[in-house]
């Protein structure tokens, strides 16, 4: 299988991992040697070296099923990927627009790059763009909930072929929105009812449309059908519940709730990531599936105050202030899970080797 050469912060190291380089000591003896497969121990002898980064191999399923820590996703750029996904969406938008076909290869193709550069770089954190101009909201939105969902399916371990049918769906889940008036698509106060009953309209009149797509697999049409269908079955438009909703719709309805939330719209502005990332915490198991949530969580590594966590030292504790990806944790349970007496606090960011290995969602708290 082929083998991938990648620089791996030390702080990232995790057991299992395969060594891509011969360690020497000050004197040149060798240390470590290279296909090494790091264990607690060789990472901690690595971590006393004094050296920031070591070459890891990869095989390549490794980047469809990364097994890397989770918290430890860099930032990368993609930027140029994600501005051509949005020229070539926003021009199958106004195609579709006036009865035209979308152009379909070519966002097979971007969607093709978009994997790939995730794949590729094997760390992604998603910097999305938020816009001020409300008419090029279904663009924005649907690009970023096209590479937030990409990404989920990426550390959910899919296939190439499965983040196609991901992506696509993802990139094209509102299209149906196309179908509904401008003057309740763009109202600038809350639907009535009936107004509502026509909006919840774009899930079937998408599905509709994208089954005439030549070449959108039905995975992707499922994605454009049941992405407002929720796990308690309380969502539209057939009211299905848990497995019966289709895996990839249940991500992109997250991802779909998380970039709505956190993007200005017509009828209000923006609400910030941690506020979002409470409402789907929240609703985790009655809307949202857990197992999703669980990978949006790390991947977005927004932790709200309160958050219940454990710690790869084996503690135990809550955050106690927020901090992207590195908050102070108040711990409570030693790594035996006893009481701790008192309680002291741990910041993640002074403490860069102690990650968040786990939290507890709604529901999970006597597990
Ligand atoms: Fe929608």
């Amino acid at each position: 299988m082929k083998r991938i050469r990648k620089e791996v912060s030390v702080e990232e190291l995790v057991e299992g991992m395969i060594l891509g380089t011969c360690l020497h000591d000050d004197c040149g003896n060798v240390l470590l040697s290279e296909g090494l497969q790091l264990t607690p121990t060789t990472i901690e002898r690595i971590d006393k070296l004094n050296i920031s980064s070591v070459p890891i191999l990869y095989e390549v399923e490794d980047f469809i099923k990364p097994k890397v820590a989770l918290e430890n996703i860099d930032s990368v750029s993609i930027e140029e990927t994600i501005y051509e996904t949005r020229v070539i969406m926003d021009r199958s938008l106004r195609k579709f627009q006036f009865n035209e076909l979308l152009e379909f290869e070519k966002l097979k193709a971007v969607v093709n790059q978009l994997i790939a550069e995730i794949l590729a770089k094997d760390f992604v954190t998603v910097n999305l763009t938020k816009i001020k101009n409300t008419d090029a909201y279904l663009l924005e939105h649907s690009v970023n909930v096209c590479l937030l969902s990409l990404v989920t399916g990426v550390y959910l371990g899919y296939a190439k072929d499965e983040l196609i049918h991901l992506g696509l769906g993802a990139l094209l889940h509102d299209i149906g929105k196309m179908f509904i008036p401008d003057e309740i698509i763009n109202k600038p106060s809350k639907l009535n009812e009936e107004e509502f009953d026509i909006i919840k309209n774009h899930t079937v009149f998408g599905g509709e449309a994208g089954k005439k797509i030549n070449g959108l697999s039905k995975e992707s049409v499922e994605i454009i059908l049941y992405h407002h269908e929720r796990i308690d079955g309380k969502g539209y438009p057939y009211g299905v519940h848990s497995e019966q909703i289709p895996v990839y719709a249940r991500i992109v309805s997250v991802a779909d709730v998380f970039d709505a939330i956190t993007s200005d719209r017509i009828y209000r502005d923006r609400i910030d990531a941690y506020t979002a990332v409470e409402f789907i915490i929240g609703e985790t198991g009655t809307k949202f599936d857990k197992d999703v949530v669980r990978v949006f969580l790390k991947l977005v590594g927004y932790y709200p105050i309160g958050l219940r966590v454990s710690l790869n030292s084996g503690e135990q504790g809550i955050v106690k202030k927020k901090n992207k990806k590195k908050p102070v944790i108040r711990i409570l349970l030693d790594d035996h899970a006893r009481p701790v007496p008192g309680y002291y606090e741990v910041d993640l960011k002074k403490n860069p080797s102690v990650l968040i290995e786990d939290f507890k969602l709604k529901g999970e708290f006597d597990k």
